[in-house]
């Protein structure tokens, strides 16, 4: 594995001697200014769309709020913290018309510029410094005195510091207390993507609704059924991520443990062509611009699928327990 870098192998100077604009303030955004400037970078531009509903928050939390173009204008870093589907946009409209040679471009995601979202000019660098996790987790963990790990690529190197500078700006948000490692573009994106649609999020609620349906249609009692397929996930995924995969089996009883040996490669089996579409669907950059196209349609198939999973019976029956578990204040994992 290629090295690693701790918070003491880093030099921050690139990034606190640079005026750094985040644009958009959502949950990386407000994470990022807020990690940068408690780690001594002291030119934060936070920067925002006309009428931004976050504008009052970056105020509040003591940031000089400033337009897209301005930022493009007057800052040396331009993080774009904005969600991803609004890029392009932000890109052509804002950013390129006013952007300048020896700038830096700085994204958290892979997705972009490997599916050529963007498109930057070659006189400035691009680099991903890319905390893996939920924005809101960039700040939490810090905040308790550590980090999500961060990853770092360089696009392209016109000045020749896109490195220094990308794991600076990585250890300004403090990744370098859990560690910074190397990827490209290309494969921060796959993963990232790959990852929450297969697994994390695709892959666990398609499981999930399958088997709620499936025990619901033998006649098993909803709420049971909910308990035994939704709402005890988090139980084995505190595990997980605690103990590890292993780690969780270990902690399970042994009939759980012996069963799901057993299923998990026909399980495994069934789902394989399914993951390798998805990985064919995403690497060709189909993915990119079906939900690219669909935002600039005003997001229709975002809203319909939305509105078919939020429909499903079993929220109904998941609020049911919440409300129970809400008021025993304890898990219902005894039922
Ligand atoms: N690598 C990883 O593991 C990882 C994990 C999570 C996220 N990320 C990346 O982090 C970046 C930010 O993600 P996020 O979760 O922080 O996003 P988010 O919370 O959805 O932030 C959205 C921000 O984008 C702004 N925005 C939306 N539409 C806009 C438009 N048309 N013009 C200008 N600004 C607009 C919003 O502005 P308003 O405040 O005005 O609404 C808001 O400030 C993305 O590139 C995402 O992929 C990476």
């Amino acid at each position: 594995m290629s090295k690693v870098l701790y918070q003491a192998d880093l030099d921050l100077s690139p990034v606190r001697e640079r005026t750094v604009a985040i644009i958009g303030y959502g949950n990386h955004g407000r994470s990022h200014a807020l990690n940068l400037r408690d780690m001594g970078v002291e030119q934060i531009l936070v920067a925002l769309r006309e009428g931004s509903a976050s504008r009052e928050t970056a105020r509040t939390d003591g940031f000089e709020v400033v337009s897209i173009a301005d930022a493009a204008r007057q800052a040396d870093i331009l993080a774009l913290m904005a969600a991803d589907e609004v890029h392009g946009e932000i890109w052509r409209e804002h950013l390129l018309p006013h952007c300048r040679a020896g700038q830096v471009l700085i994204l958290a995601h892979g997705f972009s510029i490997d599916y050529g979202v963007v498109d930057p000019p070659a006189d400035i660098d691009v680099v991903l410094a890319a905390p893996k996790g939920p924005g809101g987790a960039v700040r939490s963990s810090f905040e308790r005195g550590g980090s999500l790990i961060g990853f770092w690529a360089v696009h392209q190197d016109a000045s020749g510091q896109a490195e220094a500078i990308a794991t600076a700006y990585l250890g300004g948000l403090g990744c370098g207390r859990a560690g910074i490692y190397p990827t490209s573009f290309k494969e921060e994106a796959l993963a990232d993507i790959l990852g929450e649609q297969a697994v994390l999020v695709g892959g666990i609620c398609a499981l999930a609704r399958e088997g709620y349906e499936q025990l619901v249609a033998s006649g098993i009692n909803p709420i049971m059924a909910y308990i035994d397929t939704v709402h005890e996930l988090k139980y084995i995924t505190d595990l997980i991520h605690e103990r590890g995969i292993a780690g969780m089996y270990a902690a399970i009883s042994d009939t759980a443990e012996f069963g799901a040996h057993e299923v998990e490669d026909s399980i495994r089996t069934a789902v394989r062509p399914v993951f390798e579409a998805i990985i064919r669907d995403v690497t060709a950059g189909d993915f990119a611009r079906r939900w690219v196209t669909d935002y600039e349609r005003g997001r229709k198939h975002l809203y319909a699928m939305r509105a078919k999973a939020t429909a499903h019976p079993l929220e109904r029956t998941g609020r049911l327990i919440r409300s129970a578990d809400a008021r025993r204040k304890e898990p219902l994992a005894w039922l």
